[in-house]
């Protein structure tokens, strides 16, 4: 059955969140405060790039199901409203900041109909529900109707993994939980048979699973950039490593590929976040941990940067630095807190000239650092490069033609940020190939 529902918050959660609901045939009213945002959806301009989703979205705009709008009086008649504004991380660089979440739901409070769901979808730190169902029971002078269902999309796959995604965690409470249940397996019916799994708990542990989840991410991540510090040391070769403890099932091959690490905009906050949250309950193991996992993820940016100077004779000052990739993984056009950035802003401060390439991240690039030069063709980027870094593994860098690239380059060395193109050919056209955690070359 369709019901009317509202997303607060077009961000890519929010957007693509709504664009699946209307695609499963609910009327969908969308809210956010950024007018501009609102006017390009009404015109039918998505704000950024997510594989799949502009076929889904044209297609539920034309059967009417899609409403933008920056009024909330405009939600009025909605039954379930899913809360999707962002929770950046706050001005310390450690806690996530909820105010979106809190100034969300007092917009909302007027509008609420008496049996409406409010469904928290943002990622926020434990003991935020609970909170909000005060302040919505304070706002209303009545209690709200609450649920928590984290979201686990990865950026370019995001379309995919609402649509199909592995599991759905409902955090509950309050005196009508049941009814609440029975309402979101209504909505998540076509997930349900497609294969996701449910997961029924309480708000705290639907708040602790999501960032749990991310938590778990990125120590992987750096459990195998840590164990890539020993290969390095000891000659061992840390993606064959990974390769073979990746082939036990109970460990698997993904989230264990060494490199430059993780960036974007939720694993490092989220582990920060989680962190913050530990010192706060007194919890000094889990804060520690958490703290380490940051820093090895850090130093994997710095391990590059020293290929770098390896290959240059120990010094970049002056030194051409092509830059292969700006968005924080492939398949996204977004750069926050990308390690590509990073590596290049770090290299531009030891004097050399940075340019960046990259497939559609760009003019995210540009506003984000303006002091870094791009182009937008790769030969371009590399032209007289004395190293190049591959920093974003885009698989269109992995079919480059070495031959060709040593042609314009002033010195044919390269840094495998990403360990995604093999050794053996670009060795073989002449390159000195250096990759964090791999053996040199025969
Ligand atoms: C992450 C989680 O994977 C999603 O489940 C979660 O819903 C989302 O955050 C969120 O909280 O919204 P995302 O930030 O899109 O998704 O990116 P990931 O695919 O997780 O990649 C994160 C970073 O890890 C990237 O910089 C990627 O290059 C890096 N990475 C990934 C590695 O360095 N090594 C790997 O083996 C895998």
């Amino acid at each position: 059955m369709a019901r009317q529902v509202s997303v607060v918050g077009v961000g890519y959660l929010g957007l693509v969140h709504a664009v699946c609901l209307a695609h499963h045939g609910h009327p969908v009213v969308a809210l956010d405060t950024d007018e501009q945002r609102i006017a390009g959806l009404r015109d039918g301009v998505l704000p950024f790039f997510e594989p799949g989703l502009e076929e889904i979205f044209e297609q539920a705009q034309a059967r009417g199901l899609l409403h933008f709008t920056t009024d909330p009086a405009d939600l009025a008649d909605a039954e379930v409203h899913f809360l999707c504004v962002g929770t950046p991380q706050s001005a310390d660089g450690r806690h996530t900041d909820t105010s979106y979440v809190e100034a969300a739901a007092s917009r909302l409070a007027p509008y609420l109909s008496r049996d409406a769901l409010v469904v928290g979808k943002s990622t926020v730190p434990v003991g935020t529900a609970n909170a909000l169902a005060a302040r919505l029971r304070n706002l209303t002078g009545r209690e709200v109707r609450l649920a928590w269902s984290p979201e686990f999309v990865r950026q370019g796959r995001c379309v995919h993994d609402t649509l199909e995604p592995d599991r759905i965690v409902y955090g509950v409470g309050g005196s009508r939980a049941n009814d609440d249940i029975a309402v979101l397996d209504e909505i998540f019916a076509p997930q349900y048979a497609a294969g996701a799994d449910r997961v029924v708990v309480d708000y705290a542990t639907a708040e602790l699973v999501k960032a749990a989840a991310n938590a778990y991410l990125a120590t992987k991540i750096s459990f195998i950039n840590a164990v890539a510090e020993l290969c390095e040391a000891s000659g061992a070769d840390a993606l064959a490593l990974a390769d073979a403890i990746g082939l036990d099932r109970r460990i698997g091959r993904d989230f264990l590929s060494p490199g430059l690490g993780f960036g974007g905009g939720c694993l490092p906050k989220d582990l920060n976040g989680l962190g913050a949250r530990a010192e706060e309950y007194d919890a000094a193991r889990p804060a520690a941990l958490l703290r380490e996992v940051d820093a090895i993820n850090d130093k994997a940016r710095t391990n590059v940067v020293e290929l770098a100077l390896d290959l240059c004779d120990g010094d970049l000052y002056g030194k051409r630095v092509a830059i292969l990739g700006a968005a924080f993984k492939p398949h996204t056009d977004d750069v926050r807190d990308s390690p590509a950035l990073d590596v290049a802003s770090i290299c531009r401060a030891l004097g050399a000239q940075v340019v960046v390439h990259d497939p559609i991240a760009l003019d995210n690039a540009r506003r984000a650092h303006p002091e870094l030069s791009y182009r937008d063709n790769v030969l371009d980027a590399c032209n007289k490069a004395d190293v190049v870094l591959h920093l974003t593994e885009w698989p269109q860098y992995a079919e480059l033609d070495p031959a060709q690239l040593a042609t314009v380059v002033g010195r044919a060395c390269i840094v495998d940020g990403r360990h995604g193109l093999d050794p053996d050919r670009w060795s073989d056209a002449g390159w000195r190939y250096r990759a964090f955690g791999r053996p040199l070359a025969a």
